[in-house]
């Protein structure tokens, strides 16, 4: 299994089975992204939210791949309405694709489709646990801030080995509050995501590793650079 950030968080992930899982794939408008949307497979695209730094270009690699999108019901008629095969789904349940099971979470944001010209409504935003063939599961908690889920539900039900959550601030949570969410949710592994893509969220990884340091022992910090891969 590996998992290389493409910056922001946009996630590929390649199942022991060789699946390729995107999530959030904005890709072409995102300046830290190391690849082009041409160099990008996926056999499913996982989408948070409308909001176009993370719906991103999943229409035009669905289209290029076949990949099917999975996403909220709002977002998966409209995704229907385009010709994409999609799975619509809501917060609270589970699909299978082939062997990866996708669950739906809550996550505390908005989603309005700014991709659509106007702005169409999109449902509610969402964070996804992805439990792969061996069991593993990884939690992506799309745009969030902290919620008491992550103490309750996320950790209690699902209990993710790997979380990848947002630090960037201003939009989302901080390094403080991000910190707190791993100790709620108190993974082996968390990977820090939706920072220094843009000016507006620029943080510092290492003041939340030490923040995580300090309050939950137990979890690594795994600090990547975009195309960076983190194997196991
Ligand atoms: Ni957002
Ligand atoms: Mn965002």
């Amino acid at each position: 299994m590996q998992i290389r950030w493409l910056g922001h968080s946009a996630f590929e992930i390649t199942s022991d089975e060789d699946l390729k899982i995107l999530i959030d794939p904005f890709i072409s408008n995102n300046p830290v992204c190391p690849v082009t949307v041409e160099e990008v497979d996926a056999d499913i695209i996982c989408v948070t939210h409308g909001h176009s730094d993370h719906f991103g270009d999943a229409m035009e690699i669905a289209n290029r791949t076949g990949a099917v999108i999975v996403a909220n019901h709002e977002h998966s008629v409209f995704l229907s309405k385009q010709g994409l095969e999609t799975v619509g789904m809501n917060i609270g349940g589970s699909i299978q694709i082939h062997n990866i099971k996708i669950t739906m979470l809550n996550s505390n944001h908005s989603s309005d489709m700014d991709f659509i010209e106007e702005i169409g409504a999109g449902g509610s935003s969402c964070g996804y646990i992805i439990q792969l063939e061996s069991g593993r599961k990884i939690y992506h908690s799309g745009d969030t801030g902290l919620f008491g889920d992550m103490k309750t539900v996320i950790s209690d039900i699902y209990n993710p080995q790997i979380a990848l959550l947002p630090i960037g601030d201003r939009y989302t949570m901080g390094p403080l509050e991000a910190s707190m969410a791993v100790k709620w949710i108190n993974p082996e592994i968390v990977i820090p995501m939706h920072y220094n893509t843009f000016p507006v969220i620029k943080q510092d990884p290492e003041e939340f590793a030490r923040r995580v340091e300090s309050i939950n022992k137990e979890t690594k910090v795994v600090i990547l650079e975009p195309g960076e891969i983190y194997k196991e």
